[in-house]
């Protein structure tokens, strides 16, 4: 029998969803976006993501996965990153399960990048420890041991230098400073050298949509540990949240 489920990723800008095969990780269908609801309250986010998966599973019978910008704790949001506040404290996976009008799993979204990368990309079939990182707004970590996720590593606000140090090393930052390919590596390499030395990890992976350009700055890290780009990109999210709704399923 087939293995597909959905993965939905929300972020603070649009909210991304497919049908994926868990067993090779790849889209069954196509990825539908759609603009997160201005502001992005818990009960807007619902109603756009109920009407994501209604196009999605015409015989409402598939698992649901759903990664966010958010430390998820045993289905409670307790933190918000670029969307509402009212999420900090709130049992989202209930919210979800009552507008889907089924169990879902709800994730970090580094998190649900992180399981993509150990069960279909860059991770697949390593060893000890890898730490995966998005660089985008923000930076999002995810800790993977012999694969195995360590849910809710909050190492992009790191703080070096007095500062939290994702407001200096993510994506936006290069882009709202205007800072060349080399400056940002600078920072990059602040900060992948603070993580090996606290974590000692044996693979770093970078995701984001900017790994796409990794050639202009991975080749500028000079680390220990190998660094490769994420072979999951604009999908990863999707996958991760798909596999490990599917794992947690409830026959
Ligand atoms: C949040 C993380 C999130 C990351 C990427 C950070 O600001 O604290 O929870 O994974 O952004 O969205």
């Amino acid at each position: 029998m087939a293995k597909h489920a959905i993965g939905i990723d929300i972020g603070g800008t649009g909210i991304k969803a497919a049908v994926a095969d868990v067993k090779n990780g790849k889209l069954v269908s196509e990825r539908l976006r759609v603009e997160t609801p201005k502001g992005g309250k818990p009960k807007d986010v619902a109603q756009a993501v109920a009407e994501l998966v209604n196009l999605l599973d015409k015989e409402k019978n598939l698992e649901v996965g759903i990664c966010f910008p958010a430390v998820v704790q045993h289905g409670v949001t307790k933190s918000a990153a670029n969307i509402s506040e009212d999420w900090i404290g709130l049992d989202a996976q209930s919210l979800f399960a009552r507008k889907l009008r089924r169990h879902v799993h709800i994730l970090n979204d580094a998190d649900a990048a992180g399981v993509a990368e150990a069960k279909f990309g860059a991770a697949r079939k390593q060893r000890g420890l890898t730490i995966m990182t998005t660089l985008g707004t923000g930076i999002g970590t995810a800790l993977l041991y012999d694969g195995v996720l360590v849910p809710n590593a909050e190492l992009g606000h790191l703080e070096i230098d007095g500062v939290d140090y994702e407001s200096m090393a993510a994506f936006s930052a290069k882009e709202r400073e205007n800072l060349s390919w080399d400056s940002w590596a600078q920072r990059l390499q602040k900060y992948y050298s603070r993580l090996e030395a606290l974590l000692v990890p044996d693979l770093f992976i970078v995701g984001g949509g900017v790994s796409k350009q990794h050639e202009e700055f991975l080749p500028l890290l000079k680390l220990k540990t190998r660094i490769v780009p994420a072979t999951n990109r604009n999908s990863a999210g999707i996958l991760g949240a798909a596999a490990l709704a599917y794992k947690n399923r409830r026959d």
